[in-house]
């Protein structure tokens, strides 16, 4: 800070400061009032407002799609953003690198910024930054409220000319669980299962892949409890896979 301007600063702090109010009891009294109404706006609206808590949960389901609350929207879409062949990378990246960076940078910001100004407008780099990361939260969360619910077509696994029934399937491939044991083209986990990227060559019929899915060698588990077309809908899909749907 330049001299010149120093002096003008301690004007106007003195300045300001004659008229100011102290903060004990003045401050404190205000504050106190503003906390308790806003608790007491949490109570009332805690009495007054019934939530709906939904269905009863079901542990057996296979095709529910765990959403986040709305204000983790943009860890979620965070999370789409580091999408990464391995399964890691995006958890550790969205829930761990990122925010944490962020914190970091929030909590040694005052001693980056030695600068004595308090005007916001006198300020263009840090409002500017505020400006952007508030508007990166709330796009974010925009698209992570707006993005459509479930993988209905497959979505994450990328092989093309998937629809209607392998389309489905596809789906089901991934709300299954097979990618924790199977890859197709690069998705999923390299073993124990084997890769099922070109499994269509082996002229598999939906009849034969079913009975596999319904008694199938351990450790990979039974899939007897599907419904059938859905069995039929992960067959098409599977055994299409290299062939049909590369
Ligand atoms: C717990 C891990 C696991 C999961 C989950 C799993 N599999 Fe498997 N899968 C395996 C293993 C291991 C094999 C090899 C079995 C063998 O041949 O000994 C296999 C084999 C297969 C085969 C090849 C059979 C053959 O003879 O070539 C297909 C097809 C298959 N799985 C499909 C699926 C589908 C579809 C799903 C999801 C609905 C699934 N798997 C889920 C572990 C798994």
């Amino acid at each position: 800070m330049k001299k010149a301007d120093k002096i003008a600063y301690d004007k106007d702090y003195a300045a300001a400061k004659k008229d100011g109010k102290p903060f004990f009891p003045y401050a404190i009294y205000k504050d106190t009032i503003i906390a308790g109404l806003a608790i007491l706006a949490v109570i009332v609206l805690a009495i007054t407002v019934r939530v709906n808590i939904g269905e009863p949960v079901n542990p057996a389901t296979t095709d529910f799609v765990p959403r986040p609350e709305w204000y983790f929207y943009f860890a979620f879409e965070l999370l789409k953003i580091f999408k990464n062949q391995n399964a890691l990378t995006p958890v550790i990246m969205a829930t761990f690198m990122v925010p944490n960076i962020l914190i970091i940078l929030l909590v040694i910001w005052p001693f980056i910024d030695r600068g004595p100004e308090r005007r916001i407008w006198k300020r263009p780099f840090g409002l500017a930054l505020a400006v952007i990361v508030t508007g990166m939260l709330c796009y974010l969360t925009y698209i992570g409220a707006s993005t459509p619910e479930g993988v209905a077509k497959g979505d994450g696994i990328p092989v093309s000319g998937l629809e209607g029934a392998s389309a489905a399937g596809a789906a089901l491939f991934l709300a299954n669980g097979c990618t924790s044991c199977h890859m197709v083209k690069g998705v999923g986990a390299a073993g124990p299962g084997p890769d099922l990227t070109n499994f269509g060559a082996k002229g598999w019929d939906n009849a034969k892949m079913i009975k596999w899915l319904q008694a199938p060698i351990a450790p990979m588990p039974s899939y007897a409890s599907l419904p059938p077309k859905d069995l039929d809908d992960l067959a098409t899909f599977v055994n299409g896979l290299g062939t049909k749907y590369k």
